[in-house]
């Protein structure tokens, strides 16, 4: 696998790719990768015949007392997982390289979009993922570009972003990885405590409580948000920061009843560590 640094490296080595007339992938990262990034690639090269992954701790997405200085880092490890995987090119670009001396610009999505959710515990959050991934995009100018569902209000950021900046690129999807016990995978999951990491299944088992309610045919908001709650609440570590059930295009609050497919959203601390998860309902028509 091929590691390059700069902006202009990465875009020379792509345009290379393009004049040969093949398809560029694109998977972002911050590194640290899991099966979750794995199946991300997988992806991309079933699709496209050059794959390229970017791994950059972006510390515009990170607020003040977040875990920008804690988050793993261990380059080598995730190169040689991108080697295995069939990566083409790793793209490892510095703060510097990204952001240079007078960088003043920012992409900004505006509306509930990017301010409900995780844009309400974590004030510019979706603001520093915009900014970063335009830049990401412009230069690797691929052709798809790969994000995990689990991050569903990314997703929502990005693609708005992408359509409203007319970025000739596809946004494409991949499903949330889990461990056996249903646990999404997350490079945050190593912040857990034993006890911890035995009590985050309550996320999944939330998930999944509403769910099967849903699927009997409930309806309400009020019911499927409690049916969760209550499996969030039987750990006793956990701390719900939000549980809402959401547009899945809008990510306005569903009222009163749901009847367009919806994403049930949960965000929950264990100490300092915040993990994240969701799940569609679907009405069928
Ligand atoms: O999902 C992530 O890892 C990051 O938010 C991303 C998309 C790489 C931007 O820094």
């Amino acid at each position: 696998v091929r590691t390059v640094r700069t902006v202009d490296e990465i875009r020379a080595l792509s345009r290379s790719w393009k004049r040969e007339g093949t398809r560029v992938g694109f998977v972002p990262t911050m590194g640290a990768l899991h099966e979750g990034h794995l199946s991300l690639v997988r992806l991309v090269r079933s699709r496209c015949d050059r794959t390229v992954v970017s791994i950059f701790v972006n510390p515009l997405q990170f607020g003040p007392g977040e875990d920008f200085d804690r988050y793993p880092r261990d380059l080598d490890r995730d190169r040689s997982l991108c080697e295995g995987a069939g990566v083409d090119a790793v793209w490892a670009p510095s703060p510097a390289d990204l952001y240079p001396e007078g960088f003043a610009t920012a992409v900004e999505v505006e509306g509930p979009l990017a301010t409900s959710l995780c844009g309400g515990s974590r004030p510019g959050h979706f603001r520093g993922v915009a900014t970063v991934v335009a830049k990401l995009l412009l230069a690797v100018e691929p052709d798809v570009a790969v994000f995990g569902q689990k991050d569903a209000q990314q997703v929502a950021v990005i693609r708005r972003m992408a359509a409203d900046l007319a970025l000739p690129c596809e946004i494409a999807v991949a499903p949330t990885v889990r461990e056996p016990d249903g646990l999404a995978l997350s490079s945050r999951n190593a912040y857990l405590t034993p006890a911890e990491r035995s009590q985050a299944t309550c996320l999944k088992r939330g998930l999944d409580a509403a769910s099967a309610l849903f699927a009997a045919g409930q309806r309400e908001p009020r019911h499927l948000l409690g049916a969760c709650r209550a499996a969030l609440e039987s750990s006793p570590l956990a701390r719900i920061d939000y549980l809402a059930l959401v547009d899945a295009a809008t990510l306005v609050p569903v009222e009163p009843t749901l009847s367009r497919p919806a994403l049930l959203a949960v965000a929950v601390f264990f100490g300092r560590t915040r993990l994240i998860d969701n799940a569609l309902l679907s009405p069928s028509e």
